[in-house]
């Protein structure tokens, strides 16, 4: 091949690489239209101007150039047809597939939750079914009818969020065994999580809105043996099989005995340490046997049935189980603490 035969070869090699380049580039019609009269227009283009050069060539050069322009031409063509009718079909710019892409958030369930599944899960294993009842109670329902006498201090402004005249935030809860009682005749077992709110500073210790788990049983022939070995089948399944569980005399209108129950400490295992304030032991919960005083206020026959009572704090439990060292970490909505609990349930 002569050299002028293989320059305007590699020409349109070139033509042919840059033409592709530019019509990828091409914003609009508008463009493709002047990159098709840039290459293939009939009196000026590129690609034009050397097919109508080939009767002036070597016959063999002819051949070889008029080939290499032929197939620069139908390249071409096929390009400009392909981008103009992306162009007439998709207004909108197309999608970049090659972008990487966003990191997505799976979520974690909070601490809390996990720790009130689990309780409501162990103790479904008793055949307890859970409930539930409003954050805005009566004050009949949160005290009166709970037995708590007028003139107690629970009752001061101090304690309790009032919402108007004899409604409340509730306190804890056990109103629901009352909503409960009033919906169900027994034989009763029911496990009740929810909020409960209390005029309280809120610091690393301490929150104005906190989560407890109430427990309930009611039947015929119910003791208090039988409270006891519901709650230490709940401590051996949730703490450890050989937990040391005690129950100390306490004071609930509600419920009468009343205890307090404590667990051995699960950081120092009873040895003392600042967790456990020194003592070896970490109180868990308040429970006891109904009063009378509670089944007369809402209609169960307290010569026929007894029953048993718990109620539980839920963040202090689960910031021993995972470490947690100020209860307000609970309640801020910082990602780098709850994406810790990622894959957690
Ligand atoms: N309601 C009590 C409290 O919040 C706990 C409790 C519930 C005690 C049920 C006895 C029986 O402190």
């Amino acid at each position: 091949m002569s050299d002028q035969a293989a320059d305007l070869v590699a020409e349109l090699e070139h033509l042919r690489a840059d033409a592709e380049q530019r019509i990828r580039a091409a914003a609009d019609g508008d463009a493709l239209q002047r990159l098709r009269t840039e290459y293939l227009g009939r009196k000026a283009g590129r690609v034009t101007g050397i097919l109508k050069s080939l009767p002036t060539l070597e016959p063999e050069a002819r051949r070889a150039v008029g080939q290499a322009a032929n197939g620069a031409k139908g390249a071409i063509e096929q390009l400009l047809a392909e981008a103009e009718a992306l162009v007439a079909g998709a207004p909108a710019p197309a999608a970049d597939l090659t972008m990487p892409s966003r990191q997505a958030w799976r979520g974690a369930i909070h601490p809390v939750r996990v720790v009130v599944d689990e309780i409501c899960g162990i103790f479904r294993e008793l055949g307890f079914t859970r409930a539930v009842g409003p954050e805005a109670e009566t004050e009949r329902n949160n005290f009166t009818a709970l037995n708590f006498p007028p003139e107690h201090p629970a009752l001061d402004q101090h304690d309790t969020f009032y919402l108007g005249p004899g409604t409340l935030l509730r306190t804890h809860t056990s109103p629901v065994q009352i909503r409960t009682m009033e919906a169900y005749r027994p034989p009763i077992r029911v496990t009740i999580p929810g909020l409960c709110y209390r005029r309280d500073p809120f610091d690393a210790s301490h929150a104005p809105v906190f989560t407890q788990i109430e427990g309930l049983a009611v039947d015929e022939g119910i003791t208090f043996v039988d409270l006891k070995a519901a709650i230490t089948f709940f401590t051996r399944r949730f703490f450890d099989p050989r937990v040391k569980v005690r129950f100390r005399p306490s004071f609930f209108p509600f419920t009468e005995p009343s205890a307090e129950v404590d667990v051995e400490c699960q950081i120092c295992h009873g040895s003392g340490c600042p967790v456990c304030k020194g003592s070896g032991w970490v109180e868990i919960m308040g429970a006891g046997m109904v009063d009378p005083a509670v089944f007369e206020a809402v209609g169960v026959d307290s010569e026929r049935y007894t029953g048993w009572a718990f109620g539980m704090g839920i963040e202090r439990t689960a910031m021993s189980r995972y470490g947690i060292n100020d209860i307000r970490m609970l309640f801020d909505a910082d990602m780098r603490f709850h994406a810790q609990f990622v894959g957690n349930a």
